[in-house]
């Protein structure tokens, strides 16, 4: 049996937590990661994981890097390399943070919430297999190296297509997706899900109606979380329209499917299951009371702009994306400028959305 080498950037509360299940040294699988802020912490006694899913351990990950350039110096291959930072397209070039990793052969994962993420990668590494993987998970990192998993899991997986590429880069993804979707199964993540190119896009839209309603009117509303915003009825109806406005827009957008798909939730069963969440912020409110930069462009922007090259509006949706926006420059959190994804690569892949 061969070793399989997992290489996670971003280890964080969503990296650390899959890292720490994907690590397998039984089995040959050894996941090492990058840090950043938490590398000394992590370096020195790896992570703490106080988990709803699978209790208190620890995690001593094969290798702690400072940089995707330290983590080469070995010579190791890496098989996958998994992105789960916050996704800042305008802030970071993160395809040319991993790109001393990703060598011939090496699949890259991207764990990351928003619309549009992959496209980037995409450009920068043609020849490489991309998978794009849309988690529901609540999980934090209260202190560095501890990582503290509130609620349930459900990772989707699936391979990111685009019309140019060649029916062996295809096959070679798809089976990528089923070796990692076996290791999260080994691990014990059970609800890792495969989906096809299209279906995976689906699930993206769906968790977009969710968190470019709630995260954006979080901090617009002065720091409500998703249960108080759903018990004021003004809010109430201000986020269900934004929710219909997405489902309609993925509605356009995927034609050939009732959205949501049946197995993903209506806007009452969100409604519902957000009323009973009392306890935790959306993650753009937090960043916001943090003074970080936050995901604004692949939650507002880019589903915004895929939108409109499909000849949709979205003017709930933008008016909150150009109102925080601002509000985020003025305050020296975001960058004046709009995210990369271009116009090109984007609508090559939204022709097969
Ligand atoms: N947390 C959740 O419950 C949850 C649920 C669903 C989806 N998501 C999504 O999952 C993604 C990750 O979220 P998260 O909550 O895990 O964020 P997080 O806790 O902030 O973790 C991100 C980690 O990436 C690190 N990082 C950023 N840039 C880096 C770089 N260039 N090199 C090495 N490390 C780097 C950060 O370091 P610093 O500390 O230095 O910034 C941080 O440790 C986001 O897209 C989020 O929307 C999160």
């Amino acid at each position: 049996m061969s070793t399989t080498n997992i290489l996670i950037v971003g280890a964080g509360a969503v990296g650390a937590f899959y890292a720490s299940r994907l690590h397998q040294p039984q089995a040959k699988v050894l996941v090492s990661v990058v840090c950043r802020s938490n590398f000394a912490a992590v370096a020195a006694s790896g992570f703490r994981m106080r988990t709803r899913a699978f209790g208190d351990y620890e995690f001593h990950p094969h290798g702690v890097y400072k940089s995707c350039e330290a983590a080469v110096q070995e010579g190791t291959h890496y098989d996958y390399v998994v992105v789960a930072t916050k996704a800042l397209p305008d802030i970071d070039d993160e395809p040319a943070t991993i790109a001393p990793v990703v060598g011939r052969g090496t699949v890259v994962v991207l764990i990351q919430n928003g619309l549009g993420i992959e496209e980037p990668f995409r450009a920068r590494f043609p020849e490489n297999a991309i998978l794009s993987a849309v988690t529901v998970i609540s999980a934090a990192q209260t202190e560095p190296g501890v990582i503290v998993q509130h609620r349930w899991t459900r990772i989707s997986i699936g391979a990111y297509k685009t019309p140019t590429d060649t029916p062996s880069s295809i096959t070679a993804a798809e089976e990528a997706t089923r070796r990692l979707i076996s290791i999260f199964h080994a691990g014990g993540i059970a609800d890792a899900e495969h989906w096809d190119s299209d279906e995976l896009q689906r699930v993206r839209w769906h968790k977009i109606a969710i968190n470019a309603t709630f995260n954006p009117s979080a901090v617009l509303s002065g720091g409500c979380g998703n249960a108080e915003m759903l018990s004021d009825p003004l809010l109430k109806a201000h986020c269900v329209a934004c929710m219909e406005e997405v489902f309609a827009a993925a509605q356009r957008i995927f034609p050939d499917a009732p959205f949501p798909p049946p197995h993903l939730a209506s806007i009452d069963a969100i409604v519902a299951s957000s009323l009973r969440n009392t306890a935790s912020k959306p993650s753009m409110l937090l960043d916001w009371e943090a003074g970080r930069p936050m995901e604004l462009e692949v939650i507002l922007g880019n589903p915004i702009r895929i939108a409109k090259r499909h000849g949709i509006d979205m003017p709930r949706l933008a008016t909150m994306y150009a109102t925080l926006r601002s509000m985020a420059i003025r305050r020296g959190l975001q960058k004046p400028r709009e995210a990369k994804p271009s116009a090109k690569s984007s609508s090559t892949n939204e022709s097969s959305l």
